[in-house]
């Protein structure tokens, strides 16, 4: 039987995942959903705090708690939880009561990188990818606003990765027919165990380019791209425009919500934003562009990526081949 890659596949928990932003993050309990299950993310004596979104004694969601005394209080009947999880205080059997054992609840681990918060519900087994970009003073960051979709991650991150179908549904942004045949791209498999590095040139239609309009440069541009991928769903697309000197490192970190649904989180480090208006600019080209890719994504039979048969690959689908490989290496790790 074939493995079948889903927003629920149990071996995900063994990852890092973000959850939400971290500036969203105020003084009241979040809830978030991850791979099907609810967290509670709550800022706790200064630090972030993560549990599963279910108090021990009645079932109530922790999320509709309050933060009293820095620690989280339920909303229900008042039980509350101290940064580690111990439960601090059950007010029915007064202050200074000792508390039994199962009333405790389990921290799991929690970081914030790259102005996200991200989860790991068991100990996981790779790091998040290394961006050397994301720490370049003389490169602008700009956030698109987190995107909800339906589609899973995996098919998100698929359809990140693979270079043969911008002629087709990008020619209203940047593909172009001349990109069509993919003549050969460099793939490194072995320097790092849960991701991989592509690299290719290829041609764009560069419409963001003014020189196109007053002649000086033609509309098809050569781009070099570097994809840097890490599992479970997380890419760096490195661009760079050898016409215009435009660099653009894409960066796309996909939480899978349920079964149905996925939340993208992504930023442009970029050269070439100066102004408000080269701001507004490359937030709306990255947004049809993406749009593009929803309106195949979110139509995409089963809302699952098979491991192994089920779908027909050839060898320009080398590296979304290489991605299933590493994620039944994932879930299949014991
Ligand atoms: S359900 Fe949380 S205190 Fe009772
Ligand atoms: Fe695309």
């Amino acid at each position: 039987m074939s493995t079948v890659l889903t927003n629920e596949s149990t071996g995900l928990a063994r990852a890092w995942h973000p959850v939400m932003r971290a500036a969203d993050l105020g003084n009241e309990p979040v809830r978030v959903q991850l791979i099907g299950d609810p967290w509670v993310i709550v800022r706790l004596n200064g630090q972030i705090s993560a549990f599963l979104d279910r108090c021990p004694h009645r079932n109530a969601r922790l999320s509709d708690g309050t933060v009293v005394d820095s620690t989280l209080q339920c909303a229900y009947h008042g039980w509350r939880f101290g940064e580690t999880g111990a439960c601090a205080l059950i007010p029915a059997l007064g202050a200074g009561a000792t508390t039994p054992p199962t009333a405790n609840i389990a921290p799991i681990r929690v970081q914030v990188k790259y102005d996200l918060i991200w989860i790991a519900p068991q100990e996981p087994l790779c790091d998040i990818l290394p961006i050397a970009a994301w720490d370049d003073p003389e490169l602008t960051k700009v956030w698109m606003p987190p995107i909800v979709f339906g589609a899973s991650a995996a098919q998100f991150i698929d359809n990140f990765l693979d270079i043969t179908h911008f002629p087709f549904i990008h020619l209203g942004t940047f593909g172009t027919k001349d990109d069509e045949t993919i003549d050969g791209f460099d793939l490194a498999k072995d320097t790092d165990p849960w991701g991989f590095t592509l690299l290719r040139d290829h041609m764009i239609a560069n419409k963001m380019d003014p020189k196109v309009g007053t002649g000086e440069h033609p509309l098809v541009q050569p781009r070099s791209m570097r994809y840097d991928f890490r599992a479970p769903f997380t890419s760096a697309l490195q661009l760079h425009l050898t016409m215009t000197g435009m660099r653009n490192v894409i960066a796309s970190f996909c939480q899978p919500i349920d079964m149905n649904t996925s939340c993208l989180y992504q930023v442009m480090i970029r050269n070439d934003v100066h102004n408000d208006d080269d701001y507004a600019r490359a937030i709306a080209f990255q947004t049809a562009v993406f749009d593009e890719d929803l309106k195949i994504i979110e139509y995409l039979y089963d809302k699952a990526i098979p491991l192994s048969g089920g779908q027909t690959h050839t060898k320009a689908d080398r590296n979304t081949v290489e991605f299933r490989r590493i994620m039944s290496k994932l879930l299949s790790a014991t």
